[in-house]
């Protein structure tokens, strides 16, 4: 049964093809129109659906000046106010902003076949309604069945089911201010990947986790065999399998006749038994030093550059870990990046890590992976001056990754120092309370679906609340994140108990 809220009128020169009002009905069933909701009319080209996006209280009574000074004049005896029925007077009405005609299937009165854009107004004088639960998924385009539980649509008692190919397929961001929500949201993502069906399909989760934030997954019994966590302070670059040029990459100023000189250097080593697979940067120095040939100046500066990386302790005779060995389907591999403090050197692993990942994928080597990189502008900054290592690869999968089944999920709370290339490749996003106007001017500039009406609603969302855009839906929603399934031991903190808990620490 379809719900009525009210009557298509005119007011204030509506309706036009783009908005309608209506006058809301008295209800004492508990049912509010509020500003969000999806609502639907008869109009002559047929079914069309709008969300409300202003509601007006109106009184005629209390528009006029000298009626109100009357009414509440001081000698006005209180029965004689209770013979002016003030309330009867007042009314509400919502003004619509139309989204679409639905043509719905012959065969099904709920299931849509297509959406056309509207080209006439609404009639004044038709019914409004409610739209039926079954009509909006459709029209918002979750998935049921197998889509990703991220909440429930605002002002709607809908479980937010995002399809995870949609969402997934051409890479998103999650963007909001410090302490916005990004990690909380990140991980109920991860726990709806983690616990869906393996009939479901499920890619590999590889997650940069800058700050340790997640480790608590590993001890949730729950997900303990499908979580891994590798602490980067043993991450090894292999020495053998990194050619001459490879070089360039980690020292800029490196230059071609040393890169010449180097590879002959490499060659030696690859060709000698005993060093075959098994050399490090040290044994490159070493053979440096012996040799009597060759430039003094060139091998002063050679030994000056591969001194500096040994000592960035992150180059070995061998990979590790492997990676192709840690990446499993329907797991997580969590790189723990919180010892490091070094930013080049998280750089260097967050750079190594991406590479593999997208050689190996485009050998098919590894199954389709996420890849989620958490604090991105630090990784793929926008800025020229800030040079980022990593920034090249993560760009490239940005722009080719999709045609790999290789997916993005850069999380940030600096949109505006994110590389915009990056950023304009991942089609959905998820917004959480974002408040810098220059952040915002860039989120308009580098996705033309949020507007200035968008941009102003993005900075009064609450903590817990998301705008999602883009491809993962047909049409932006707003949705109240469901809490976590498992909890981290230190969410629920505060810097007052911290504080407590270390001075107890300290006098043990
Ligand atoms: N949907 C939610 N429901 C309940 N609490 C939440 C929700 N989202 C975030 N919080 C709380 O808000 C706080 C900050 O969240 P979170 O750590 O995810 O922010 P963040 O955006 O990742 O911040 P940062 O940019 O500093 O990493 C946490 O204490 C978290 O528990
Ligand atoms: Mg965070």
């Amino acid at each position: 049964m379809s719900i009525k809220l009210g009557i298509v009128f005119n007011f204030l020169q509506l309706p036009d093809v783009s908005k309608y009002p209506f006058v809301i009905n008295k209800r004492t069933d508990g049912i509010f129109v509020k500003k969000g909701i999806f609502v639907s009319t008869k109009s002559d080209e047929g079914y069309l659906i709008g969300i409300v996006e202003k509601i007006v209280l109106l009184n005629e009574y209390f528009s006029d000046a000298l009626t109100i000074k009357a009414y509440n004049n001081e000698n006005n005896p209180n029965i004689l106010k209770g013979l002016f029925p003030s309330d009867d007077f007042e009314y509400a009405v919502a003004i619509v902003r139309n989204l679409g005609i639905i043509d719905f299937k012959e065969s099904c009165e709920t299931k849509i076949k297509s959406i056309k854009r509207m080209m006439y107004p609404a009639s004044p004088g038709k019914e409004v309604y409610l739209v039926d639960e079954e009509i909006l998924k459709g029209f918002v385009g979750l998935d049921q069945i197998q889509g990703l539980n991220l909440g429930k649509i605002k002002v709607s008692n809908i479980d937010a089911y995002i399809s995870m190919d949609r969402l997934l397929n051409k890479h998103f961001a999650i963007l909001s201010i410090s302490g916005g929500g990004k990690s909380y949201l990140t991980s109920i993502i991860i726990e709806e990947l983690l616990m869906r069906e393996k009939s479901s399909g499920t890619p590999a989760i590889i997650l940069i986790d800058v700050h340790g934030e997640y480790q608590y997954l590993n001890n949730t019994p729950q997900l303990k065999n499908k979580v891994k966590v590798i602490d980067t302070t043993y991450f090894q670059i292999s020495v053998p399998k990194l050619n001459a040029f490879a070089y360039k990459k980690y020292q800029e100023q490196i230059s071609n006749v040393q890169i010449r000189e180097l590879s002959k250097y490499i060659k030696k080593l690859r060709n000698k038994d005993e060093t075959k697979n098994k050399y490090t940067l040290n044994s490159i120095i070493d053979l440096i030093e012996e040799e009597p040939e060759g430039g003094k100046s060139t091998k002063q500066a050679l030994i000056g550059w591969l001194s500096e990386l040994e000592r960035l302790n992150l180059f070995g005779p061998q990979e590790n870990p492997v990676i192709k060995n840690v990446i499993n389907q329907g797991e997580i591999s969590i790189f723990n990046l919180q010892n490091e403090i070094s930013i080049r050197k998280k750089q260097i692993i967050v750079d190594y890590i991406c590479n593999q990942l997208f050689y190996l994928r485009r050998k098919n080597e590894i199954p389709p992976f996420l890849l989620i990189i958490e604090e991105a502008h630090q990784f793929c900054p926008e800025a020229a001056h800030s040079k980022a290592l990593s920034k090249y690869i993560i760009e490239t999968i940005a722009r080719e990754g999709r045609k790999f089944m290789a997916c993005l999920c850069l999380i940030s709370q600096r949109p505006k120092k994110l590389s915009t290339t990056a950023l304009s490749q991942t089609n959905a996003k998820l917004i959480l309370n974002i408040k810098n106007p220059y952040d915002l001017k860039h989120l308009m500039d580098s996705s033309e679906t949020i507007t200035k009406d968008y941009a102003d609603m993005i900075s009064s969302l609450g903590v817990g609340e998301m705008l999602l855009m883009g491809n993962a839906v047909n049409y932006p929603i707003f949705v109240d994140i469901r809490e976590r399934k498992f909890k981290s031991q230190s969410e629920n903190i505060s810097l007052s108990q911290e504080c407590v808990n270390w001075k107890k620490l300290q006098s043990v």
